[in-house]
């Protein structure tokens, strides 16, 4: 059962308290309804990709009450501090390097190196992100391959059952999503067009690259920009997907029962749950690569993993991390 919560003192409680425990719950912004939970909580996080059905993980946007909060987890420059204090909160989302102890989950970006943040312009979210005192990650509360919804209707008609609440914050007034800006590089890179119109950011901070060709001669450059490349995370050790066996040269990324004789080994999950993996997923590949690093170890053998539900995140993510090197 899906709890519907009023905007109100008691309804705000009821959200920030199940967010807090790591539970799903979706709310009202001005471009549309997102399915939030506790960005610093990887279990939470995985736990979207789930309730949404998504066949990859897609890095999520994390909400914040304020920009001064936002700019304690990642670097803002010049250009993201003019934006911030010009359209937030508004429909602008920044893509901006995570500072080094940025509490966010890594899977809540995704792996990568850089987070999306935002300060939405809704009361009622603002109410709540204030009340949770924690980032949230939230991507469209629709299912995967379903359009964004702007009421409290259309989130029920994907998700009844599958999250712990919505609360109920009426239709969206922006009805599009937020206008995702790229501020990684040297020159701003529109990922997706949005509530914040070109104009606008142009305005306050000159040029703003557009269309694939500049995305991909970014991505030459070494922008990480999800979606366009093939490996976009992976770690420096060469990835074997699908392993049997596993030799004491090679390091183990493990999923139920750990296979013997790994020159060192991190469980996904030793009890082989999905949710439980994906939450794991990034840290265990990093922590394998640095370990691996450290002990001359050659190679991050990944046992194999069902392919089904959050499974075909997981394996897409570790074929990419396995994909040949350009
Ligand atoms: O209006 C919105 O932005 C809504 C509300 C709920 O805030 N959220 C939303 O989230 O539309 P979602 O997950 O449906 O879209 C997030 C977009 C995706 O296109 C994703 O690839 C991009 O933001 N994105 C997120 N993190 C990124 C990153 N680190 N680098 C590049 N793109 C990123
Ligand atoms: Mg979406």
């Amino acid at each position: 059962m899906t709890e519907i919560l009023p905007p109100d003192e008691a309804g705000l409680a009821r959200a920030a308290a199940l967010l807090r425990s790591g539970a799903l719950v979706a709310f009202g912004t001005e471009t549309v309804y997102g399915l939030g939970a506790d960005a610093t909580d990887a279990t939470a996080v995985a736990s979207i990709f789930a309730a949404k059905g998504r066949p990859h993980f897609n890095p999520l946007i994390c909400h914040y009450p304020t920009a001064a909060a936002a700019f304690a987890q990642v670097e803002a420059d010049a250009r993201a501090s003019l934006l911030a204090e010009r359209l937030w909160p508004g429909p602008l989302t920044l893509v901006l390097p995570r500072q080094p102890d940025c509490p966010v989950a890594l899977l809540a970006g995704a792996g990568l190196e850089t987070l999306a943040v935002r300060v939405p312009a809704h009361p009622v979210a603002l109410a709540l992100l204030r009340a949770v005192g924690r980032p949230i990650a939230a991507p469209s509360a629709n299912r995967s391959g379903q359009v964004s919804p702007t009421t409290v209707a259309h989130v029920l008609a994907g998700l009844e059952g599958r999250i712990a609440a919505v609360l109920d914050c009426g239709p969206c007034p922006v009805g599009v999503e937020s206008t995702v800006l790229d501020l990684t590089g040297p020159h701003p890179f529109l990922l997706r067009p949005g509530g914040a119109t070109l104009e606008t950011i142009e305005g306050l901070i000159g040029p703003v690259g557009r269309g694939i060709p500049h995305a991909v001669a970014e991505a030459a450059r070494g922008l990480r920009s999800p979606g366009l490349m093939v490996s976009h995370y992976a770690p420096s050790l060469p990835v074997r997907i699908g392993a049997s066996d596993v030799a004491a040269d090679e390091t183990l990324l493990a999923f139920g029962r750990p296979l013997a004789g790994a020159g060192a080994v991190y469980s996904l999950s030793d009890r082989a749950d999905l949710t439980e993996a994906a939450a794991r997923l990034f840290d265990g590949l990093r922590s394998l690569d640095a370990e691996g690093a450290r002990r001359g170890l050659r190679r991050i053998a990944v046992m194999p993993i069902p392919d089904q539900g959050l499974g075909l995140a997981i394996n897409d993510r570790l074929a990419r991390a396995a994909a040949p090197r350009g």
